[in-house]
């Protein structure tokens, strides 16, 4: 009843409002004007405010004078004629009536973006005789933009900005060829299919930047952009564009900035045509299939900045002429086939360099030294390559390096890699794992220095030892990860002295002892509310990152928090202290030799969506309480001696069997051992539809948080895997 009566109250508003709105405009339109805005341009203008559904307060403005000139938004020309519309920003809604604004034939600057327009875009805006610059981008319009009349006389359009909407379809192509003062165009962030046009400069000489970047463009590149001489700007990444680059592209020679990311092109970089293009600053040719050798010819782009080229199948060695590029900032060649020494290039010609990735390629030998005197160098990423040798001091000339990945090579002494490393007061993120096979965890107690160290991974490197008490002077840690070692001894007590610790793996390491109780203190892992955010530092996370987002920066809070303490020796109960660590999205305590019940108090773990206590000697009965852990969604209490009846309320309706094997005392309708109907009855089942919103709610969860801080879809169905830090 109430929504009804709300409902139809609305429409009455609505009528009224229409109403209001019609008598103003008849009001307006016969009420004789003693100003300069004529009559003619004040009805257009009110149609187009009719049109509005939501005029963001316009229409006061609008209604409170005769003269159009005056009204907000407006801006006439000395004669008086309206010759400018910037409405950007204005909470406008509805569609942009088709006669309206097209008819006033001075206006030549039309801004209407970030507004919530819908509807089509009339085509008459874009070829109107009048206007010059249209700006629509950040709305709502769709459809499909007609192509346009390619006799009609020439038409001043130069900058059209339509990105970010919900167009659909081919992109006009002969509409362009008249228009001979082109000078923009960004259609990015649409739905647009089809070829990539090429007409813009058929007529236009000064065509200068063209963003088609997000949309779902396929098809080759066609020939006629080579036409375009003044094309400084081509951004087509993120579309399926396949094929080669074509040779006439590379006659667009004052090309600066060119990217063709994240497409499915194919072919080697002509090297006799890359030279043309000797104005580039900027290269994404990131995620594509492209092949063969990084020509040498590259030296001669002297005014590269950034060079994208990671994740495809480039061979052979680094060109040595790449040293010549003296403005190179970033170098990304990540994920190719690259063979030979890092040292074919000399870096020390390279002052500017702030990042550097070669990871997952087939590089040798030793990392070669010029690369120390890039002292501006931030982030250096050599991981996953056949690398060798051992760290050498000159890497303390990187003073500003925030970010170094070492790991899957074959370095080796990590007691010099760690006294070398310390000094660098900037470093945040250390990924050293994957080398020093069979070495000894350094213990010196008076290692110091990594104060500002976030991030630490030392896994898979058969390291000896204890969890060394330097460690505890890593006042800033977030992430250690020691997954796959030889550790022994117990955890540290003064592990909870670790403040901001929120991912901990300790994972497949001999560790021995009680989980001590000082684990149960860790702040973040206490704290229910999203990290407090006293500690402003992002965090650079170097995920895998999709296309050229290879340097995505993310922030630690945005880190799954978790406990991996699995595949060791720990003996003893689970603390019921564990109650406390009501942050936690991710417990493992599988396959040690843990003995006594599993504490009620488990069930305070409200955030978790991954238990697994299987392989242990746990005793007594599964609490029936965790079935109001809403967000579990995978449990394992596999092989242990656990008895009674298994809850079958809440997420327990979805673990498969095997979660529960190797109990011969537990009992469940669904496992070969049936309860008695008493012992069923204990568990109440939950409706159906509550347990469908809670799946929903867990699957939307692991889709957010591995797009939004993995960016790796590789990953999708693993939401908690971070071991692949690299
Ligand atoms: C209406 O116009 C008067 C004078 O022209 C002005 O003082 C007033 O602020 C205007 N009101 C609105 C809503 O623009
Ligand atoms: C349109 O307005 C927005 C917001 O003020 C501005 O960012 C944009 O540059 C304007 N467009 C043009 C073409 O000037
Ligand atoms: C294009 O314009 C010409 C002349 O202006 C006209 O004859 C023709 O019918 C038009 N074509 C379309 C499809 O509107
Ligand atoms: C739309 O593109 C034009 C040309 O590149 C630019 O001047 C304008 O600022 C852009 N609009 C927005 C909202 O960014
Ligand atoms: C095109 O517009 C998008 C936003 O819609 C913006 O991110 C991009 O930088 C623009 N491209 C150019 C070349 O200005
Ligand atoms: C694409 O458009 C949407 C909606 O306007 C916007 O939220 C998003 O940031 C845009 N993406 C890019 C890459 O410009
Ligand atoms: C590139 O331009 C040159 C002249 O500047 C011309 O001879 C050549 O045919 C053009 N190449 C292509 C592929 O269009
Ligand atoms: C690196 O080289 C090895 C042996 O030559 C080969 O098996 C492997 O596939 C190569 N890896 C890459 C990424 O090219
Ligand atoms: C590089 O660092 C030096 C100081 O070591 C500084 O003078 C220079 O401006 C930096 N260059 C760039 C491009 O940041
Ligand atoms: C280290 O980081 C701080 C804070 O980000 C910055 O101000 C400082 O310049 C950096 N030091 C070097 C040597 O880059
Ligand atoms: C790693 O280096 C060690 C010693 O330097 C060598 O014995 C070993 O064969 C290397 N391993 C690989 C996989 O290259
Ligand atoms: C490892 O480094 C330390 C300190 O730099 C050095 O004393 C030691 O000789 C090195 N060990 C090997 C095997 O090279």
């Amino acid at each position: 009843m109430k929504s009804h009566s709300s409902c139809s109250n609305k429409a009455s508003r609505f009528h009224m409002d229409l109403f209001g709105r019609a008598l103003v405009l008849l009001l307006l339109i016969f009420i004789s004007p003693v100003d300069s805005c004529t009559k003619q341009e004040r009805h257009y203008l009110l149609r187009f405010l009719t049109g509005l559904s939501q005029d963001g307060g316009l229409a006061a403005s609008w209604r409170n004078n005769t003269d159009c000139c005056a009204w907000e938004g407006i801006i006439c020309g000395e004669d008086g004629a309206v010759t400018e519309l910037s409405l950007a920003s204005r909470g406008l809604q509805g569609g942009i009536s088709s006669s309206s604004l097209s008819k006033l034939t001075r206006l030549s600057r039309l801004n209407l973006s970030f507004n919530l327009l819908s509807g089509l875009l009339p085509p008459e805006l874009i070829s109107t005789s009048s206007i010059v610059i249209l700006d629509v981008s950040f709305n709502r319009l769709d459809g499909e933009l007609q192509e346009l009349n390619s006799s009609s006389p020439d038409r001043p359009l130069q900058v059209l900005n339509i990105s970010s909407n919900l167009f659909t379809g081919a992109f006009p192509s002969t509409t362009w060829e008249k228009m001979s003062n082109l000078f923009a165009i960004n259609a990015s962030n649409n739905s647009f299919t089809g070829h990539i046009p090429s007409t813009f400069c058929i007529s236009s000489s000064s065509f200068s930047v063209l963003d088609l970047s997000y949309n779902q463009f396929s098809g080759n590149i066609p020939p006629g952009i080579g036409k375009c001489s003044s094309l400084r700007m081509l951004r087509a990444g993120q579309n399926n564009i396949v094929g080669t680059l074509p040779n006439d592209l590379f006659n667009a020679t004052s090309l600066e900035y060119l990217s063709f990311a994240n497409n499915g092109l194919q072919g080697t970089i002509n090297a006799a045509l890359i030279i043309k293009l000797s104005n580039l600053v900027f290269l994404d040719l990131g995620w594509n299939r492209l092949s063969g050798k990084i020509p040498n010819f590259i030296g001669q782009l002297k005014r590269l900045e950034e060079l994208h080229m990671c994740s495809n199948n480039l061979s052979g060695e680094l060109p040595p002429s790449l040293g010549k590029c003296t403005n190179l900032v970033t170098i990304n060649l990540r994920n190719n086939k690259l063979t030979g020494e890092l040292a074919k290039v000399n870096f020390s010609n390279l002052p500017n360099l702030k990042k550097i990735d070669f990871g997952l390629n087939n590089f040798t030998g030793t990392i070669p030294e010029s690369i120390y005197s890039c002292s501006n160098l931030t982030w250096l990423r050599l991981s996953s390559n056949r690398l060798h040798g051992q760290l050498t001091k000159n890497i303390e000339n990187l003073k500003s390096i925030t970010t170094l990945s070492l790991s899957y090579n074959n370095f080796t002494n990590i007691t010099n890699t760690v006294h070398i490393l310390k000094s660098l007061r900037n470093l945040t993120v250390l990924l050293i794992g994957g080398n020093f096979k069979n070495e000894a965890m350094p213990q010196d107690e008076a290692i110091d220095g990594f104060e500002n160290i976030l991030a630490l991974a030392i896994e898979q490197c058969a390291l000896s030892g204890r969890i060394p008490n330097w460690f505890s002077k890593l006042r800033n840690l977030q992430v250690l990860v020691l997954r796959n070692n030889l550790l022994n001894g117990p955890i540290p007590t003064w592990i909870n002295s670790l403040k901001l610790l929120s991912y901990v793996d300790i994972s497949n390491n001999r560790l021995i002892g009680e989980i001590p109780v000082a684990l149960m203190e860790m702040p973040m892992l206490k704290s229910d509310k999203v990290a407090d955010n006293s500690d402003p530092r992002t965090f650079p996370l170097p995920v895998y990152a999709g296309a050229c987002l290879c340097f995505q920066y993310h922030t630690a809070t945005s880190l799954p928090k978790m406990l991996n303490l699995g595949n060791n020796k720990f003996t003893g109960g689970i603390p019921k202290e564990i109650g406390e660590l009501k942050a936690l999205l991710s417990l493992n305590l599988s396959f040690n030799n843990l003995n006594r019940e599993i504490p009620q108090s488990i069930n305070k773990l409200k955030n978790l969506m991954v238990l697994d206590l299987s392989h242990n000697h746990l005793t007594g009965t599964i609490p029936p309480a965790l079935d109001n852990l809403h967000f579990l969604s995978k449990f394992n209490v596999s092989y242990n001696d656990l008895e009674g009846p298994v809850p079958i309320g809440g997420q327990f309706s979805t673990f498969p069997s095997s979660s529960f094997a190797g109990n011969p005392k537990l009992c469940s309708p669904m496992l070969l051992h049936r309860c008695y109907s008493a012992e069923a009855a204990l568990s109440s089942p939950n409706s159906t539809k509550e347990y469908i919103n809670k799946v929903v709610f867990v699957i939307a969860f692991c889709v957010f948080f591995v797009v939004g801080v993995l960016y790796d879809q590789m990953v999708l169905p693993r939401c908690f895997l971070l071991n692949q830090l690299r």
